[in-house]
């Protein structure tokens, strides 16, 4: 198949590109590189041995979508682009709503109007908001806190509308868990800009030395020993779950939860780094983050028995990985 992949030379974007054309499609990357860099697409086709088609546009630019599907017979649209740190959605709320509404918007009408059917669209664990774990796809959703979350409820709910509409639409919404790692080459990976907001960013940037230590966000939560527990996917899991979402969707809408199934808390993840990797995390107990939740893991049935798909790399895999990306990555200018 013919894959148009928006936000494809980011993080998830990147390593979805080498499973999409280690699987034999073809790939057309349209981003901005507004948090990313177009080396990631050398090194995407270096380990793959394969080209791709690479557009530097913005997914809410409807005019300039539209001739990408004017030019190219595109049988599916895998979208990623959008803004993603939590903190800064809340002080730029209309930014985030903005890009990562309007984009999800242009998209859907582009592949209504030239006859795509076939969406698959990031989502996250966070719509689950403060609900009962494990999380199931059958949930009721819950406010999540902050506009970055709220902007994947909403997509979610345009996306489903749109299907309710247009019932040639198969559409894929795929709540990822906690996307880590890195390909196992070491080639790409996750790059924050800045300071990392996330967990294992952190961690590999304690044990190179960029960072002192890690400050573990409270240590009195009603979890096996008190930290966050969340439920950590390897990247390649995750982008070979996109793989098998596309290559198995059916008319309508899907929800599917991505995630190993299995609750890891930040403890047992500075173990598991350590051990992994042979290198000492050293840390402080400080007060929990504004807006977190005990635990967050995933009811991974569903993806199973529909996609045949299944998380198969270990949290150790995920340490090394992460660690092997890290300690090769020389810091790449983030075009802006
Ligand atoms: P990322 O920032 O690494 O990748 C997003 C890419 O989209 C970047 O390359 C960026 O330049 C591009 N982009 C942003 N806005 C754009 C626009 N308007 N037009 C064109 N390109 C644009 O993020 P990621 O971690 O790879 O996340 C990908 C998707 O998955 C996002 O939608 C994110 O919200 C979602 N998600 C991520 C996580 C996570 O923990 N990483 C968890 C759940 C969901
Ligand atoms: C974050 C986002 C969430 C998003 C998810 C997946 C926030 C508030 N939430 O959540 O919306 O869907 O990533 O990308 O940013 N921790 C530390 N020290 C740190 C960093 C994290 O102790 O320096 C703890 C956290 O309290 C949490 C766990 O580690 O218990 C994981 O944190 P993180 O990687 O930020 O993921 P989420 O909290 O799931």
């Amino acid at each position: 198949m013919n894959i148009l992949v928006t936000g494809g030379a980011g993080y998830i974007g990147s390593h979805t590109c080498v499973s999409l054309l280690e699987a034999g499609h073809s790939v057309i990357v349209i981003d901005n590189l507004n948090n990313s860099n177009l080396e990631t697409l050398e090194k995407v086709k270096q380990l793959t041995n394969k080209d791709l088609t690479f557009y530097q546009m913005d997914a809410t630019n409807e005019a300039a979508i539209d001739q990408v599907f004017l030019n190219h017979k595109i049988d599916g649209v895998i979208h990623f682009a959008g803004y993603k740190a939590v903190g800064e959605s809340v002080k730029k709320p209309l930014e985030y709503y903005q890009n990562n509404l309007v984009s999800t918007m242009v998209l859907t009408s582009a592949c209504q109007r030239h006859g795509v059917n076939r969406i698959v669209f990031s989502s996250s664990a966070t719509v689950y908001g403060d609900n009962q774990v494990p999380f199931i796809e059958t949930m009721n959703l819950l406010p999540t806190t902050n506009p970055y979350g709220e902007s994947k409820t909403i997509s979610e709910r345009i996306l489903t509308d749109a299907a309710k509409a247009n019932t040639n639409f198969s559409i894929a919404l795929l709540r990822y868990f906690n996307p880590v790692g890195a390909h196992e080459s070491g080639l790409i990976g996750e790059a924050p800009n800045g300071i990392p907001n996330n967990l294992m960013p952190y961690v590999t940037q304690v044990a190179k030395g960029k960072r002192e230590k890690l400050n573990v966000f409270g240590n009195d939560y009603p979890t096996v020993d008190g930290t966050g527990v969340r439920d950590y996917i390897h990247v390649m899991d995750l982008a070979e779950g996109h793989v098998a979402a596309l290559e198995n969707l059916t008319e309508g809408v899907h929800i599917y939860n991505l995630g190993s199934g299995k609750g890891t808390s930040v403890f047992e993840l500075i173990h598991a780094f350590e051990e992994a990797n042979g290198v000492t995390i050293p840390y402080e107990i400080v007060d929990r983050r504004l807006g977190d939740i005990a635990a967050s893991y995933a009811d991974v049935s569903k993806a199973k028995l529909e996609l045949g798909w299944e998380a198969k790399r270990d949290i150790k895999a995920m340490c090394r990985d992460a660690w092997n990306f890290e300690k090769n990555y020389v810091e790449m200018t983030i075009a802006k």
